[in-house]
């Protein structure tokens, strides 16, 4: 795996975050450093999507970044779905088909390179992924693209979102953040990396509360919304159409 450094050196102007081939080619390494329990969150959606997956549907990962979730269902859902990843960073998906080659994917599987910002082509969904994706959208479109994912999935389909969150508080927000930059510490990161990257994903990365994300699925179409998964200022929710 690639090491990340991409904020390794002084920038005196730190352009916004983007996930061109720079980023892509150290992706792997970079969510395993900075996203805590990356690997026990991938787990946890392999565990919700093989009781949410039924025969002959489609599983959705919108911004699927290298496939890595892919990999992780192959084994866990049945042989006649289909995989489905959509994602605007080519640079990403041509990573994304290297790893479904190297890995021998069993499933059917397709990536399309598209705006999630444009009319979504969901249809026959069992299950739907939204793995620290819906942050990036503009919150203009947040409501938009969470009814096309309703609209194309199938009764008792689910969505599995997972999302940096704000806190209420702000005094628990400062604490959740700080407590987030100790993590990042702790993987190796230092005070310009921490500092640079913070800079570049301000504006580009717009995070909501948990309960505003309830109310954006509760009122998109699904029924059904809890909490699975928290950490700080990290927040994974199952939504049941
Ligand atoms: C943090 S990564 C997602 C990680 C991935 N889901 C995983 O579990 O490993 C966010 C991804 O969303 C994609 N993305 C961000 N905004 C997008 C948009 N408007 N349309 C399509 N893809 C987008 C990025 O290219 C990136 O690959």
């Amino acid at each position: 795996m690639n090491k990340d450094q991409v904020f390794k050196k002084k920038e005196d102007l730190i352009p916004d975050f983007n996930f061109k081939k720079e980023v892509a080619e150290v992706f792997d390494d970079m969510l395993n450093r900075s996203v805590p329990f990356y690997q026990e969150t991938q787990r946890m959606i392999g565990e919700i999507t093989a009781d949410f997956a039924v025969e002959e549907t489609n599983i959705y990962d919108l911004g699927c970044s290298t496939g890595t979730t892919f990999i992780a269902l192959d084994k866990l859902v049945p042989d006649n779905i289909n995989f489905i990843g959509i994602d605007y960073s080519r640079d990403m998906l041509d990573k994304a088909q290297d790893k479904m080659k190297k890995h021998n994917i069993s499933k059917k599987y397709k990536f399309i390179c598209m705006d999630l910002n444009t009319e979504l082509p969901i249809a026959n969904a069992s299950v739907v992924i939204m793995n620290l994706t819906l942050q990036f959208i503009r919150p203009l479109w947040r409501k938009r693209v969470v009814e096309s994912i309703a609209r194309g999935m199938n009764e008792r389909g689910c969505l599995i979102l997972i999302e940096k969150v704000l806190s209420i508080d702000s005094t628990l927000n400062r604490m959740f953040i700080k407590y987030y930059y100790n993590f990042k510490r702790r993987q190796g990161y230092d005070e310009m990396e921490i500092a640079q990257k913070r800079e570049a994903l301000e504006n580009v990365l717009i995070p909501y509360r948990p309960e505003e994300n309830r109310t954006l699925l509760l009122e998109s179409g699904f029924k059904e919304c809890d909490t699975f998964f928290k950490w700080y200022n990290f927040c994974g929710m199952l939504a049941i159409k």
